[in-house]
């Protein structure tokens, strides 16, 4: 519960709940018929006695607002709005008729854990706070003075930053494109979203890595599509494996995240990277190649080079974004791909949210054209690695008897396999209530027996005691 009680007011903390409550029933936040927390779980919440909250549902019953039924908890009460003789919604009926689906619960029960809790975080895949870059933002919005049109941007989003995306591609990732090839959008999420709703219809089939990045998994089901799997090994899929289900299912696109994947760390050997184009060539299949985490490698040895920079004749839709690179919350992503196709997703996304906010599309745009850039990715790579490696001293000297691991040369996963028969969902739980999160790997993928730990979101000070936590919770 985000709301607080105000402890200085002259108003009694029970009147206060009982207002509270009073007031969501009333803007209809809480229908007639919905739990309410129990005495001792808001007391805990709210940091009160739990007479405290006894009191103020003492306070509500009394006027007839919710109802105690035996066995089944606190409800507001069924009839609370009989006297208005409006027809009340059924909202649960409508809650489960959508057509796009909610995420699994699993899912929302790992959100509802980490979201604003003092653990110790493996299971967000993004960066830590401190690599994020508060620090240039603060100088760009000092030194920088603010000139964009406050209207309603181009719908393939700011000319500007769509300039500097262009030229990063060429510099950074020996990708050519144009300003007119680039759509921005809200991360890489909503490229694969506009990309899965606009190009590909239901009962479409597509190949996918397994395991892969979770979100993308909800919105293949929610437009219906048939996903098909490719086995992801400590080198990528292999590309054969395109071939085999194209034939038996007439594949209509393949997703790809080929460099340091999510969640493996793994990446797809140059010429597997070559092989797949080849592929998408004797097929005519599009590949859609999902590149957040190619900046950041851990060593100059590694080719990192992009399907898109070795694709010369059309095949690849490229997405990629500065979650991983510089701030998620920024939420600015990117896709480059032929220009019916680019022009094609920017009127749905047009549709959908008429364009991007301008502010974080000046911010990012001013971030690609200072120094800073450089500098940062630079900094972000020494701290990964850092943060790497005690992970994995940690793990060795802690769980090497538990768990086996690839190290990963780049990227912010280590994919780690369970040795013992630990049932992953049981250690999750167990490792909550120690104050740690991770995310189970059979969300990820179709196996059993693997857990994801994501280096990049922890402070470094707090990962050793992470994976102590993690020991307590194994046994
Ligand atoms: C492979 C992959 N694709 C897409 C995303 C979504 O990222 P964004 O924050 O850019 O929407 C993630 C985030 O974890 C990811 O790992």
């Amino acid at each position: 519960m985000e709301w607080k009680l105000d402890k200085q007011s002259d108003i009694p903390l029970y009147q206060q709940i009982a207002n509270f409550i009073q007031k969501r029933i009333a803007y209809g936040e809480y229908p007639p018929g919905t739990l309410l927390p129990s005495e001792r779980t808001l007391a805990k919440e709210l940091g009160v006695n739990r007479g405290t909250v006894v009191t103020a549902y003492d306070v509500l019953y009394s006027h007839g607002t919710i109802e105690r039924i035996k066995g089944s908890g606190t409800k507001v009460h069924k009839d609370v709005w009989g006297l208005t003789r409006s027809r009340i919604p059924n909202w649960d009926l409508y809650v489960e008729r959508g057509s796009f689906l909610p995420n699994l619960p699993i899912y929302q029960h790992i959100r509802g854990e980490i979201h604003g809790k003092d653990l110790i975080n493996f299971a967000s895949g993004e960066l830590a706070h401190d690599l994020m870059p508060y620090d240039i933002f603060k100088e760009i919005l000092a030194k920088k003075e603010f000139h964009q049109s406050l209207g309603y941007e181009h719908p393939q989003g700011n000319l500007g930053l769509r300039d500097r995306i262009v030229k990063h591609l060429e510099d950074y990732k020996n990708i050519k494109c144009s300003s007119q090839s680039v759509l921005i959008t809200s991360g890489a999420q909503q490229a694969l979203h506009l990309v899965i709703q606009c190009l590909l219809n239901h009962g479409d089939a597509i190949a996918y890595e397994d395991p892969s990045y979770a979100h993308s998994l909800p919105l293949f089901r929610s437009a219906g599509i048939k996903t098909f799997k490719l086995p992801v090994g400590p080198n990528g899929i292999n590309p054969e494996d395109i071939l085999y289900l194209y034939q038996r299912h007439k594949i209509r696109m393949v997703f790809l995240n080929p460099i340091f994947q999510n969640p493996t760390g793994s990446i797809l050997s140059l010429n597997n990277r070559k092989r797949v184009l080849e592929i998408a060539r004797e097929l005519g299949v599009p590949i859609v190649e999902d590149d957040p985490y190619s900046l950041i490698s851990f060593s100059n040895d590694i080719d990192t080079s992009t399907l898109k920079s070795l694709d010369d004749r059309g095949h690849v839709l490229y997405i990629s974004s500065f979650s991983k690179i510089a701030a998620s919350g920024l939420r600015i992503g990117w896709i480059v791909g032929p220009d019916n196709v680019i022009q094609r997703l920017a009127d749905a996304k047009q549709q959908i949210d008429f364009g991007h906010s301008i502010f974080p599309q000046w911010m990012a745009a001013e971030f690609l054209d200072s120094d800073l850039f450089s500098t940062n990715i630079k900094y972000l790579v020494h701290k990964l690695i850092e943060k790497r490696d005690i992970l994995i001293s940690n793990l060795e000297e802690e769980l090497s008897d538990h768990l086996s691991f690839h190290v990963p040369e780049g990227g912010i996963h280590l994919w780690c396999r369970l040795r013992d028969e630990i049932n992953e969902y049981q250690l999750l739980e167990r490792a909550l209530r120690n104050g740690v999160a991770f995310v189970p790997g059979s969300l990820l993928g179709s196996k059993s027996g693997y857990i994801r730990l994501t280096y990049g979101r922890v402070e470094s000070k707090l990962i050793q005691e992470g994976i102590v936590r993690l020991k307590k919770s194994m046994f």
